[in-house]
């Protein structure tokens, strides 16, 4: 495995010469992103590389509707302000701190991370307010991970936390929220292989509004579970308690399953609205990851355990 000191971490050539794709996406797109990339750095694709889709035939949003349209409350609660005012946000060096009921804590700088064998996923992104999109994530299975510190038999659920900066976050000095921003997993629902850490997507690094350097992605569940900019992660024997259930527990619980039978208290989970589209269409149980997933959940009543 190449080691690469964080002071090079930055430039996108560096992270992208290192990475290595696999999976079902195949070498073809993995190249022409690469390539385009290569030969203009600072271009950003304004529409799809290559017209691919999800398994489901959904085609991708353009990299430029994810990096424009983002929820990220530490910055603003305004979608399309988060890019400009994130544009300066620090993600180099960066450290993950990995512990808890481990017998093998560990501190992680960005580049071990990278050293993960990095692949593409192209996931559905469902937003518990009601719109979606479909992005070509790059990371490694957060199991990866976890299996690297040996977590103890107590272990139960794993607990994520985001970075606290209020001088480059204005909106953590917006003391309304709880911060830092916290999510959290059972622990088999972050050892399922769909459980992602992203550290890029477009066969880019990871913008800051995106969540740079280092993000969650859990496709099944709404948007809001897949915290951003990562710096503690730690396995625990009890349920974490979120930000969003500190701030309003009638409205969101602990597992954020996509679920369109189970309306939000004040707006209906049925339809959704494909960024891009016009329209409305059908939200999918579990975001159409149900084949996968649904298992984890049998015995559990849906509509209590929200
Ligand atoms: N993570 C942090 N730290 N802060 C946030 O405000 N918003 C969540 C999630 N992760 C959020 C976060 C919500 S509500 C959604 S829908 C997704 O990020 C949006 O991800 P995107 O901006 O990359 O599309």
């Amino acid at each position: 495995m190449q080691h690469i000191r964080s002071s090079e971490i930055t430039p996108e050539h560096v992270y992208l010469s290192r990475r290595r794709f696999l999976g079902s996406a195949g070498a073809l797109g993995a190249a022409l992103a690469l390539g385009a990339c290569g030969a203009t750095p600072a271009a950003a694709p304004a529409t799809p590389l290559d017209g691919r889709t999800d398994e489901l035939g959904d085609r991708l949003n353009s990299f430029e509707q994810i990096t424009t349209y983002n929820n990220y409350y530490e910055f603003t609660t305004d979608k399309q302000q988060v890019a400009r005012l994130a544009r300066d946000f620090r993600v180099s060096p960066w450290e993950v701190a990995v512990g808890g009921l481990v017998r093998s804590p560990r501190v992680f700088a960005l580049e071990d991370l990278l050293g993960f064998e990095q692949e593409e996923r192209i996931y559905r992104l469902r937003c518990v307010e009601g719109w979606s999109m479909v992005i070509p994530w790059q990371g490694f299975p957060l199991r990866r991970l976890l299996a690297g510190v040996e977590p103890l038999a107590s272990a139960r659920y794993v607990r994520f936390e985001t970075v606290l900066r209020p001088e480059e976050m204005p909106g953590q000095r917006d003391r309304f929220y709880p911060w830092p921003y916290v999510e959290g997993l059972r622990l088999d629902e972050a050892m399922h292989d769909l459980t992602l850490l992203a550290t890029g997507l477009y066969g880019r690094s990871l913008t800051p509004q995106n969540g740079a350097p280092l993000r969650l992605v859990a496709p099944w569940k709404y948007g809001f579970k897949s915290i951003k900019a990562i710096v503690r992660i730690d396995l625990v024997d009890q349920m974490p308690r979120s930000l969003w259930m500190t701030v309003a527990p009638e409205e969101y619980g602990f597992y954020a399953n996509v679920n369109p039978d189970v309306p939000h208290p004040r707006w209906s989970q049925a339809t959704e609205r494909r960024i891009g589209e016009g329209g409305r269409r059908p939200t999918l149980p579990f975001n159409g990851y149900a084949e996968q997933v649904a298992a984890l959940y049998a015995g559990l009543d849906l509509r209590v355990n929200y």
